[in-house]
């Protein structure tokens, strides 16, 4: 790898304008949280590197958040908060909806940013992030006035009625596969309710989503919505253990999940949790072939290397289609580049992290060394020479591999996917809900009757059938079992996750 010099942080700020400077947006970006409407250094001076994981260059430095820092930032949200609540609904969701239209002005500038600190193809993955931004603000911009309450009939003289209330401050804590995603849909409802929200931004991708939270910051009064970058422990378990934190939304790991959830209980403060899946994806003989070939692509998310929580990341393919479907499938991840993720002819570009690229590399070598197993590894790793020091794994599809495989188990998080054989519907079902995990599954059939009856018995959050897209506004995502607790997208997420039902009696007899 080339020995890359470290990036000292720039003292200008940031453009105003969208800017397609990806690498001097970076540099400016350094060194700095955004607090009460300002960005401020960590409190203790210190910075970490942050990498373009294509090339291994340093591309900036990070401010590293510390529990001094969470409390400045916490403090803030909490007196921008009760300002904020007492705007009318509507108002604050006009104004929600606003920060959606800058960022819109923005996503090409975010797609290219979020591209170069994650390594995320931009023309397959980083544009549509970037638009599906903006399209979740303006969404729930649009919920205000749905944050009504109910009339509850109790006596013939007693008016009662519930009304919906903030929360407080809410945590929220972001992981870095689609971090302006997974955190839009974490501000936005809190926001709209009349919560003020503390992010703590993953190590990984600190970059994008402090541009989008000072974008946000240009129509939010300050202190409303404060980003905090930082390691795990020394920065996200202070933002969950603060006394005036009253609501905590994480998407990450399971492992991570039940640390934050046992801290939450600590304080008796409610928690939602993503926590990612093992995604099955139930492939009948009579489906339409070429589409479901398309929809096993788009499901295993190969253009995101896998990195995806929603990955159909196992396989089940009625028998006698079984070996036709595989070799298609592998035929139609062979075609696909990878390369520069910046390139517009790039389809697949770099998994994230030194340890994310060590973990997929080993699971990959395990399957390959368990007996019976057959692994098609497909694409080219890029020949340009700028690259060799990028962490490109190229997609893998197993097929032969035992149940018990720590492959066929456990969520990998990487390009690679386990493909079986079946014979009989109800084996099918129960081998797809023998997880720990319940996120998502998808049903490709032209029996419907048997598509919806499986839909209904799959244990699993959300399930498709013949289509599987990633997450969509107004339709509620979040998992059961390992997968998480509780909703996202919806109006109902927002209600039941982001407010409180508050009683009142009035007694006028
Ligand atoms: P992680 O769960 O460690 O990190 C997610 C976030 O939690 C980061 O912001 C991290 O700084 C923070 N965090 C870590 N330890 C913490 C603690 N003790 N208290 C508070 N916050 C803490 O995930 P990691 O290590 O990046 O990835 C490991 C695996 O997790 C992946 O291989 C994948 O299986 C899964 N994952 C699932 C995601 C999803 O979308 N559900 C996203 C990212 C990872
Ligand atoms: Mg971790």
């Amino acid at each position: 790898m080339p020995d890359h010099p470290t990036v000292e942080p720039e003292a200008g700020a940031p453009p105003l304008a969208p800017t397609l400077d990806e690498r001097g947006l970076a540099r400016a970006l350094s060194g700095r949280h955004f607090i009460g409407g300002a960005f401020v250094p960590a409190s203790s001076g210190t910075t970490f590197a942050v990498a373009n994981p294509a090339t291994g260059e340093a591309i900036a430095r990070a401010a590293e958040g510390d529990a001094a820092d969470v409390d400045a930032a916490v403090r803030e949200a909490a007196r921008a908060q009760k300002a904020w609540a007492r705007l009318p609904a509507r108002k604050r969701g006009a104004l929600v909806a606003q920060c959606g239209a800058v960022l819109r002005a923005h996503s090409e500038e975010l797609a290219r940013l979020i591209t170069l600190e994650t390594g995320k193809a931009l023309r397959t993955e980083s544009r549509i992030e970037a638009q599906n931004v903006a399209d979740i603000l303006e969404f729930f911009g649009g919920l205000g006035g749905e944050l009504k309450g109910e009339s509850v009939p109790f006596a013939p003289d007693v008016l009662s009625v519930t009304v919906r209330e903030p929360l407080g401050v809410v945590g929220a804590i972001i992981p870095w596969n689609v971090p302006m995603l997974l955190m839009a849909l974490k501000i936005a409802p809190a926001l709209v309710a009349g919560n003020t929200v503390v992010v703590k931004s993953a190590e990984e991708a600190p970059l994008a989503v402090l541009r989008v939270c000072e974008l946000i910051n240009r129509v939010l009064p300050p202190g409303c919505f404060n980003i905090l970058s930082g390691f795990g422990p020394e920065c996200g378990g202070p933002l969950v253990a603060h006394p005036l934190v009253r609501k905590v939304t994480f998407t990450g790991s399971v492992e991570v999940g039940k640390i934050v959830a046992t801290a939450a209980a600590q304080k008796l403060i409610p928690v939602t949790l993503e926590l990612g899946g093992k995604s099955p994806m139930l492939v009948f003989a009579d489906c339409d072939f070429d589409r479901t070939v398309t929809g096993a692509v788009t499901s295993m998310r190969f253009t995101r290397q896998g990195q995806s929580c929603t990955a159909a990341s196992r396989i089940y393919v009625e028998r006698p289609i079984f070996d036709r479907f595989v070799a298609a499938l592998a035929a139609r991840v062979d075609a696909m580049v990878m390369g520069d993720p910046l390139d517009e002819k790039t389809d697949i570009g770099t998994i994230i992290s030194d340890g994310q690229f060590a973990k997929v590399r080993a699971f990959i070598a395990e399957g390959q060394a368990t007996p019976g197993a057959t692994a098609r590894v497909c694409s080219k790793l890029p020949e340009d020479a700028r690259l060799a020091g990028g962490k490109f794994i190229q997609p893998v599809i197993f097929t032969g591999l035992p149940d018990s495989s720590r492959l066929v188990q456990e969520e990998i998080f990487g390009p690679v996917t386990v493909v079986f054989p079946f014979d009989d519907t109800e084996a099918v079902l129960a081998a797809a809900n023998d997880s720990e995990y319940g996120l998502a599954a998808s049903v490709w059939t032209n029996n419907l009757r048997r598509g919806l009856d499986l839909a209904h018995r799959l244990e699993a959050g959300l399930v498709q059938i013949n289509q599987n897209l990633v997450v969509q506004a107004n339709l509620s995502y979040g998992g059961v079992k390992s997968s998480g607790l509780g909703k996202e997208a919806s109006l109902e997420s927002m209600l039941e996750h982001f407010t409180h039902k508050k009683t009142i009696m009035v007694n006028y007899a």
